[in-house]
C-alpha cells in the first residue's frame, strides 16, 4: 500500500557544457533520496532535466557556429550529454523536464502574463551589474570587490528596458516563512538568506531581457524574453502540468516535498520561488534543502575554471555503485567537501572492498564450505557474544530513517557501516573455522553465520538506495528473497529462513592499488 505521495526535484541543469562531478553529486544524492521514498513504498515523482535558456547558452552556441537549440541538443540528448550521463549513473527520475519543450514554454508564457495581470510584474529600466557566467544580477552592494560574489568574476554595466516582479512585496513573509518554519535547510543557510538579502531590503527582480533573444518571448511584448529565473523555477510545476495540457499530476504532487538544490542557488529557491508562488496564489513546497559544494583544491569546480573532473571516466572505470557511494559516504550534504582521486580510491578499498566486500564474501564462503552452502536449523545462540551485533543490526533501519529523514546520508551510510564493521568483528571474535573443526560446535557454528548472513541482509537492503546493483548481487548471494531485502523486511531480524542457501558469486568490489591508480588517473 502507498504511504503517500512524495515530489522531490533536482535543480534543472544548465547544457552549456558537460557535466562534472559536482552536478554529478547533486543529482546521485536526489536519486538516492527519491529511491529511499520508493523503497518506503512512497508513490515518488523524481525529477530532473535542463534549464536551457538565456544568453551564456546563445553565446556559446553562437562559437560554436549552430542554433542554440542545436546546441542544446547535443549536449542534453547527444552521446555521452545529460540524458546519457544519468542513464550512467543509474538515476531513477520519473520524468525529465527541458525548458525549451512546447509545453513548457507555453505554461511560462501564462505564468508571466498571470503575475503582469495581477500587478506584480511591471515595465521599469534596469540598471545594475550582470554576471555573465552566472546568469546573475546584481546590485553594487551585493558585488564582493567590484566582483561577483557568486563566481568572483567580473561583472558588468548593465542597463535596459526591462519587466519586473515585485520581489519587494513579499519580503516580510518571505522572512516569516524563513525565520519560522523549516521551509529552509540546513537552518544557516537561513541566516545567510535573511542577513544578505532580506535585511538589506529585498529589490524587485528582473524578470525580463531585450539584449538577447535565445529565451521563452514575453507574448505581449514582442523583444522581451522572459530572464531565466522565472522560466526555470517553474519548471517544478509544468513538469507536473500545471499551465499546459502534456502532463496531469500537478493536484497529486504539488506542493513538492523538497526541492534540493546547491547552496549558490537556494537565492532563488528561498526568497524568489515562494513570491512567485504567493503571487500566483499557490501552495509552496515543504522545503528547500541546500547542499554543499564539491570543491577542487580548495575552490569550487567549473569548467570556465578548467578544474572540472569527469564522471564517466570514474563510473567506467571504478564502477557505476562505487563512485555513487564515494560521493554519498564522504562528504557531509550540507556543507563543502574536497573532491580527490586518493580519496575516491581509498574509500573504495576500506569500505567497499575491505569491509562491505570481505564480509559478504567471507560470511557466504563460511556457509558453503562449512555446511555445503546450506545452513542447518539446530541453533546455539550465546548472548553475551552476539548481543552487540544483533542489536546493532536490528535497530539499524531506526537510526538510518532518522538520518535519511534529515537529509543526512552520509550519517545513514556510516551507521549501515557500523554494522558492517560489528561483523566483521564478530567473525574474528567468534573464529568459525575453530568452530568448524569441533563437531559439537555444528549448531553454534550455524548461529554464527545466520548472524553475519542477517546482518548483511539488514545493511546491505539499506544501501539499495545508494548502491542499486551491488546490493542486488548481495542480496542474490546471501539467499534472500526479494521481498526479504526491503524496507519492511529491514526492521526486523530473523527473516532468513533458518535453513537459507547462499549462492557463492563474484567479487563484487575488487581492491584497487592505490598507487597505480593515481598514477592512471593522472596520465589521463
Ligand atoms: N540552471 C540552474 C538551476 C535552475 S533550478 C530551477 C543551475 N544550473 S547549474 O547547472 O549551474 O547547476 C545545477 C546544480 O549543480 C546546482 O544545484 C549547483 O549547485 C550544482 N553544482 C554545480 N557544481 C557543483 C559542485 N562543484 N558541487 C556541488 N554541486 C554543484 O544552477
Amino acid at each position: 500500500m502507498s504511504k503517500g505521495t512524495y515530489y522531490i526535484t533536482t535543480p534543472i541543469y544548465y547544457p552549456s557544457d558537460k557535466l562534472h562531478i559536482g552536478h554529478t553529486y547533486c543529482t546521485v544524492a536526489t536519486d538516492a533520496l527519491a529511491r529511499y521514498r520508493r523503497m518506503q513504498g512512497y508513490d515518488v515523482m523524481f525529477l530532473t532535466g535542463t534549464d536551457e535558456h538565456g544568453q551564456k547558452i546563445e553565446d556559446k552556441a553562437a562559437e560554436a557556429g549552430v542554433t542554440p537549440k542545436e546546441f542544446v541538443d547535443h549536449i542534453v540528448e547527444g552521446e555521452r550529454g545529460v540524458k546519457d550521463l544519468w542513464k550512467l549513473m543509474n538515476i531513477s527520475n520519473d520524468r525529465f523536464i527541458r525548458t525549451t519543450d512546447d509545453y513548457h514554454v507555453e505554461a511560462i508564457q501564462k505564468i508571466f502574463r498571470a503575475l503582469y495581470d495581477n500587478g506584480d510584474i511591471y515595465k521599469g529600466t534596469y540598471k545594475g551589474k550582470y554576471c555573465k557566467p552566472c546568469e546573475s544580477f546584481w546590485t553594487e552592494s551585493q558585488l564582493v570587490d567590484g566582483k561577483c560574489p557568486d563566481c568572483g568574476r567580473e561583472v558588468q554595466d548593465a542597463e535596459e528596458e526591462a519587466y519586473f516582479f515585485r520581489l519587494s512585496k513579499y519580503a516580510d513573509k518571505v522572512r516569516d516563512l524563513l525565520e519560522n518554519t523549516d521551509f529552509l535547510e540546513p537552518r544557516s543557510r537561513v541566516n545567510e538568506m535573511v542577513n544578505n538579502f532580506i535585511k538589506p531590503g529585498l529589490e524587485d527582480l528582473c524578470v525580463s531581457r531585450t539584449t538577447f533573444t535565445w529565451g521563452i518571448p514575453v507574448d505581449f511584448d514582442p523583444g522581451h524574453v522572459v530572464y531565466v529565473w522565472v522560466d526555470a523555477l517553474s519548471n517544478y510545476i509544468t513538469a507536473l502540468g500545471y499551465g499546459n495540457d502534456k502532463y496531469h499530476d500537478y493536484d497529486k504532487f504539488w506542493p513538492a516535498d523538497v526541492h534540493i538544490v546547491g547552496k549558490e542557488i537556494v537565492r532563488f529557491h528561498s526568497i524568489i520561488w515562494p513570491a512567485m508562488l504567493m503571487s500566483l496564489g499557490l501552495p509552496l513546497p515543504k522545503k528547500v534543502f541546500g547542499h554543499g559544494w564539491l570543491m577542487l583544491d580548495g575552490g569550487k569546480m567549473s569548467k570556465s575554471k578548467g578544474n572540472v573532473v569527469d564522471p564517466y571516466i570514474l563510473a567506467e572505470k571504478y564502477g557505476v555503485d562505487a563512485l555513487r557511494f564515494f560521493l554519498m559516504r564522504t562528504f557531509p550534504f550540507g556543507s563543502d567537501g574536497n573532491f580527490s582521486n586518493e580519496l575516491l580510491i581509498q574509500t573504495i578499498n576500506t569500505d567497499l572492498a575491505n569491509d562491505l566486500g570481505n564480509l559478504v564474501s567471507r560470511t557466504v564462503s563460511m556457509v558453503i564450505k562449512y555446511f555445503g552452502g546450506t545452513l542447518p536449523a539446530e541453533r546455539e545462540e550465546v548472548p553475551a557474544e552476539d548481543a552487540e551485533l544483533v542489536g546493532l543490526a536490528s535497530g539499524l533501519r531506526a537510526v538510518y530513517e532518522d538520518a535519511m529523514d534529515r537529509f543526512m546520508p552520509q550519517n545513514a551510510l556510516a551507521e549501515a557501516f557500523k554494522v558492517i564493521s560489528r561483523a566483521n568483528k564478530y567473525i574474528d571474535e567468534t573464529a568459525p573455522w575453530a568452530l568448524a573443526k569441533d563437531e559439537s560446535k555444528k549448531a553454534r557454528l550455524a548461529s554464527v553465520l545466520y548472524n553475519l548472513l542477517e546482518s548483511v541482509r539488514i545493511a546491505a537492503s539499506l544501501l539499495v538506495p545508494f548502491m542499486p546493483e551491488s546490493c542486488e548481487k548481495i542480496r542474490s548471494q546471501i539467499g534472500a528473497k526479494a521481498e526479504e531485502f526491503g524496507w519492511e523486511a529491514a526492521g526486523r531480524y530473523g527473516v532468513l529462513p533458518a535453513d537459507v542457501t547462499v549462492v557463492k558469486g563474484e567479487i563484487i568490489f575488487p581492491r584497487l592499488d592505490l598507487k597505480k591508480e593515481l598514477e592512471a588517473l593522472e596520465n589521463l
